[in-house]
């Protein structure tokens, strides 16, 4: 008897809108199941998928049955898993599997896992031969609605994260909701700060309904996480359809950021992950903008209590002050030495300034484990 062919799940799309350089960002359950020949894979016949060795037992044949109608030859290289190998060395092994499969400048990157394969994927591609096509395919809650949209690229540095890098955008993103079925807990909850990010700095509605479904959120509920991730892709196509570079507003989208990646540089990449790093630096962040004049104490409160509820840290490590400001120093918005913060100025609106070093300590020491000496 013969079965019928499984119809493509309708997928939602958001299209990100920059031109020569647009893309589509697809989002269903089950987009892996069937063949992606719908989705506009860019032609070539090498392909290499990247990804890890925890998500290559996973995802990697689906994938490969997916585009296999696309490419004659498809290639893997599975990376050690983890922020710490965020580096030149495993960076290298993608050139080393490209360089020895005979991959050609038309060859297409597939990057299939979370931020870290996303990030090193879109260095690689950005750099082989000069540049060569790249399709995202983000399997954690954190890729979906954040890092595998808007083309930043890069790995870490020992003396600051993601400061090695490029601008070089994916030319299509595969969000497929049913690979987060066998996300661990912790890094659902890390993949909804950036979620939760999205409220303060743009959205209050959206802020609102995460408040109202932040139980349906952790359990994955689908309808939630389909909503969660549209909705998130949508402002961040939004902002970076203005600005491409970060020559201006797309600086927003580091909200907790500045705090976040200290604390993830200070206690040694992969001690906290990137999204616990940044809920609890939007708690930092959101603080500041309190101390500045330009929120409520109460809009403090709310945030923080979201950011609780998702299950991620609200009290930052106790580094000590001076490594926390010496570590902000070293983030790419720091100019000429001065620190730069996104601070909330209305719930729904976010800007970019500096502060005064005894007011970000004061929050600091508001904000961090004691002791936190100097
Ligand atoms: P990650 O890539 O380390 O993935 C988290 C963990 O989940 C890993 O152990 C991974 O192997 C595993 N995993 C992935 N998919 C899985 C699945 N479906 N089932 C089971 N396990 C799975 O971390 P992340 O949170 O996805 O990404 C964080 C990285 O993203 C950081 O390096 C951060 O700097 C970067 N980032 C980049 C941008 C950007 O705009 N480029 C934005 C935000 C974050
Ligand atoms: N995650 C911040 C940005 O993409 O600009």
């Amino acid at each position: 008897m013969s079965t019928a062919p499984t119809p493509l799940p309708e997928p939602h799309q958001v299209s990100i809108n920059l031109g020569e350089r647009s893309y589509a960002i697809q989002i269903g359950a089950g987009l892996l199941d069937v063949a992606l020949d719908r989705c506009n894979l860019p032609p070539s016949s090498d392909a290499l998928v990247v990804t890890n060795t925890t998500v290559a037992p996973l995802y990697a044949q689906k994938l490969i049955q997916a585009i296999g109608k696309n490419h004659e030859r498809i290639h893997t290289v599975q990376l050690p898993d983890g922020e710490v190998h965020k580096n030149w060395e495993t960076l290298n092994l993608i050139f080393d599997a490209l360089l020895q499969n005979g991959c050609d400048r038309k060859t297409v990157i597939y990057a299939l896992g979370g931020g870290v394969v996303g990030d090193m994927s879109g260095f690689a591609a950005a750099s082989y031969m000069r540049g060569v096509p790249f399709v995202q395919v983000p399997t954690t809650l954190l890729a979906q609605v954040d890092s595998s949209v808007g083309g930043k690229t890069a790995i870490n540095h020992p003396l600051g994260k993601n400061m090695i890098g490029a601008f070089y955008q994916p030319q299509l993103v595969v969000c497929d909701l049913s690979t987060l079925s066998t996300l661990p807990a912790r890094e659902v909850s890390a993949g909804l700060a950036e979620v939760i990010k999205y409220g303060p700095i743009a959205d209050m509605a959206f802020f609102d309904w995460i408040e109202a479904n932040i139980g349906r959120l952790l359990a994955r509920d689908p309808g939630a996480l389909v909503h969660a991730v549209k909705r998130s892709c949508e402002i961040k196509a939004e902002v970076v359809g203005q600005d491409e570079r970060e020559g201006g507003v797309r600086a927003i989208l580091n909200f907790g950021h500045t705090f976040g990646h200290a604390i993830e540089a200070g206690l040694g990449f992969g001690q906290w992950l990137h999204g616990e790093a940044v809920g609890c630096g939007m708690v930092m962040a959101a603080t500041l903008s309190q101390r500045l004049g330009l929120v409520e104490e109460a809009f403090v409160a709310r945030l923080t209590r979201l950011v609780e509820r998702a299950g991620l840290p609200i009290r930052g490590p106790a580094l000590g002050a001076q490594r926390y400001l010496d570590l902000m120093r070293v983030d790419k918005k720091a100019e000429a030495g001065e620190i730069k913060f996104v601070v909330i100025d209305r719930p729904g609106h976010a800007v970019v300034r500096g502060a005064p070093d005894d007011l970000v300590v004061s929050v600091l020491d508001d904000c961090c484990d004691q002791p936190l000496s100097n």
